[in-house]
């Protein structure tokens, strides 16, 4: 500031006022501190400014698996509204791992945000860390998933009716020996979903197989696992359903290292509906959660906050939609063809 204040020939008050607009300062000065600024290329510290001020343009959001195609899109869409808000991202990847995420939640508490995004990597310990960052002054939007005992705001998607539709599609389809591959039974996404799953099964009267319902991690490799462990069950089940679209390709991988055709042999169904679902082979079936909007809905009840919002804590929650491809096959016996109702008829009447 120093030097800026020798080359406009002006005080470092005047300077300081002009750069953080503190005080009215007359137009020739303030012409002249930006003169100077220009000139010397000066590019003010937005983190010392915000310190100082007690107040940031930045927004943290806390992702739990960055290599999966899920999150960038939920990540895009609050950029964007972050962005179009003067607002800056951090973006952190917690691996699913707890201790990262209360590591981050600590420490960049010491930057000042302006508010944080958060999906919970492990819901059990959440709640507490989170509540203790929203203390600090920070508002919190939860999405995705809903750490239990959070009574903040949140953003979902209808994850136990998405898996509800799923399932029927299946039902309808004709399975009967129908496996789920669930995620982490400690996320509430993973519970609501097989929830949904559990109901279709009853209101239909199929009894669940307990061993068919195999827990895995919401990763490729981790449904390939649960996969393999159930194709290799007898009865052998004729649909899966995989609780995420990475898992569902670990069922087709699993699938087809057996030679087992799917769908003909095995049908398949998954859920987030990610870009490749439609590039598979089969085309997946998949239960659409729309990730994109899931950030900009997030993001924007978190600026609303960060304006001072006082509304009661909010629970919004996103619909959810099957898509149907290619990859369950029907097992219900084939309606008869017109001809072959026609030799019917002929046999009929010959009687
Ligand atoms: O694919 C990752 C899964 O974990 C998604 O279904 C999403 O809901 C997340 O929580």
């Amino acid at each position: 500031m120093r030097q800026i204040a020798e080359r406009a020939e002006v005080s470092i008050g005047t300077v300081s006022h002009v750069i953080n607009d503190t005080a009215k300062v007359r137009e020739k000065l303030r012409q002249r501190v930006l003169d100077a600024i220009r000139s010397l290329g000066y590019q003010p510290s937005q983190l010392a400014r915000g310190l100082r001020r007690n107040e940031t343009n930045i927004v943290v959001m806390i992702i739990p698996d960055i290599t999966n195609p899920f999150f960038p899109a939920v990540v895009r869409g609050v950029e964007d509204v972050a962005y179009g808000n003067s607002f800056r991202l951090i973006l952190c990847n917690t691996d699913n791992d707890p201790r990262k995420e209360i590591s981050y939640l600590n420490e960049l508490r010491s930057y000042r945000p302006a508010g944080w995004l958060v999906i919970p990597a492990a819901d059990s310990v959440m709640a507490a860390q989170l509540e203790s960052a929203a203390a600090s002054g920070a508002p919190v939007v939860c999405l995705d998933r809903q750490p239990p005992g959070w009574k903040g705001d949140v953003v979902l998607v209808a994850n136990e009716a998405g898996a509800h539709s799923a399932t029927r599609h299946l039902l309808r389809m004709g399975h009967r020996q129908l496996a789920v591959i669930t995620g982490p039974l400690h996320l509430t996404n993973a519970v609501e979903r097989l929830k949904g799953f559990k109901r279709a099964l009853a209101e239909a009267k199929v009894p669940i197989e307990p061993e068919y319902i195999q827990e895995a991690r919401f990763n490729r490799q981790s449904g390939y696992q649960a996969a393999a462990r159930l194709l290799r069950m007898l009865p052998r089940p004729t649909a899966i359903f995989a609780c995420n679209d990475l898992m569902a390709i670990g069922v087709l991988l699993a699938a087809r290292e057996l030679d087992l055709h799917c769908p003909d042999q095995l049908s398949i169904v998954g859920f987030d509906d990610l870009d490749f679902a439609e590039f598979t082979a089969p085309a997946l079936t998949s239960v659409y959660q729309p990730g994109y909007q899931l950030g900009t809905t997030a993001a924007r009840l978190l600026l609303k906050r960060i304006q001072g919002s006082k509304q009661f804590p909010q629970k919004i929650v996103l619909p959810s939609e099957l898509k149907i491809r290619h990859s369950v096959a029907s097992l219900s016996p084939a309606p008869p063809s017109p001809s072959r109702l026609r030799q019917r008829e002929e046999a009929l009447e010959i009687r």
